[in-house]
C-alpha cells in the first residue's frame, strides 16, 4: 500500500487528518515521528524561508530542492508538493512538472490553486493519473494586494463559486481538497457534500482535517498569528532565552 492509500484509509476509518509544512529533513522527520499526516512542502517557503513578502517569486528548481530535502527525512508520510505560480499555466507544463515530481518520488500529491479558468488543467492532470490536492479560497500566488487576505466566501456568489468548484473538483477526482480562509459554515457544507477529504486552513473546524504553517505552530513566524502561536512563541522563548543565560 503506498503512503497516500494509507492515508485515504486513515480519512475512511473517520481520522481527523494533520498537514503541516516541512522544507527541510529534520523537520519533516520530526513531523513524520509525531504521526503527522501529510508532510506539505509548501510555496510559503518564499516567506518563512526566503523572508519574501509572497509566494510568487518561488521557483520550480526550488521547490525541487525543498522536495529533496523533505523526502531524505521521511519514509511513511503522505508528502504533499505545492507547484509554484506559473509552473501549471498550461497543460503540458502541469503535468511535465507533476511527473518530474511523482517520478522522482519527491511527492504523493500535487497541490494546485484552482479558479474557474484553470479546472481544465486540474482535469488534465487526473486523466494522466496524478494524484490532486485542489486548493481553493484564499489562492495566495493571485493575490496582488493585502486585501487579498481576508475570508472568502462570505458573500453569496463567491460562496457559491468556491462550492461549485469544490464539488466539481470532487467529481473529477481529486485525492483532496485544501481550503484557506473560507467562511466555516460554507467549508463544513463543502466538507460534508464531498467525497474527498476536505482539510483547511482558517477555516473553521469541523472539517476532516487542519492544515498548518510549521512556523506558525512553532510560534517564530512574521505571519499575523493566532493566541495558540502566541502561547507557543512563549515556550520557544523560554528555550532560546535558557541557553543565551547559560552562556
Ligand atoms: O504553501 C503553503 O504552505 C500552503 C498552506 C498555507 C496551505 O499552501
Amino acid at each position: 500500500m503506498t503512503a497516500l492509500d494509507n492515508l485515504l484509509m486513515s480519512y475512511k476509518e473517520g481520522i481527523t487528518l494533520s498537514c503541516v509544512t516541512a522544507y527541510d529533513a529534520s523537520i519533516a522527520k520530526y513531523l513524520e515521528t509525531q504521526g503527522v499526516n501529510i508532510i506539505l512542502v509548501g510555496d510559503s517557503l518564499g516567506q518563512v524561508i526566503q523572508g519574501d513578502k509572497s509566494t510568487h517569486n518561488v521557483s520550480f528548481e526550488e521547490i525541487i530542492y525543498h522536495a529533496k530535502c523533505v523526502a531524505s527525512g521521511t519514509n511513511r508520510s503522505t508528502v504533499m508538493v505545492d507547484l509554484p505560480k506559473n509552473t501549471y499555466n498550461t497543460k503540458l507544463r502541469a503535468l511535465k512538472n507533476s511527473k518530474k515530481l511523482i517520478n522522482n518520488n519527491l511527492a504523493d500529491l500535487i497541490k494546485v490553486e484552482v479558479d474557474s479558468d484553470n479546472l481544465d488543467i486540474v482535469k488534465h492532470l487526473i486523466q494522466k493519473n496524478i494524484p490532486v490536492c485542489g486548493h481553493l479560497g484564499l489562492l495566495p500566488q493571485s493575490i496582488k494586494r493585502r486585501s487579498g487576505f481576508r475570508k472568502y466566501g462570505k458573500n453569496k456568489r463567491e460562496a457559491s463559486l468556491i462550492y461549485n468548484n469544490a464539488i466539481l473538483l470532487d467529481t473529477m477526482g481529486v485525492k483532496i481538497i485544501l481550503l484557506e480562509c473560507v467562511e466555516a459554515t460554507l467549508a463544513r457544507r463543502i466538507a460534508n457534500t464531498c467525497c474527498c477529504p476536505v482539510i483547511g486552513i482558517g477555516s473553521g473546524l469541523g472539517l476532516d482535517g487542519q492544515v498548518a504553517v510549521i512556523y506558525d505552530l512553532l510560534g517564530i513566524s512574521f505571519n499575523k498569528i493566532t493566541s495558540l502561536t502566541k502561547k507557543n512563541e512563549k515556550a520557544i522563548n523560554k528555550v532560546i532565552q535558557a541557553f543565551i543565560k547559560k552562556n
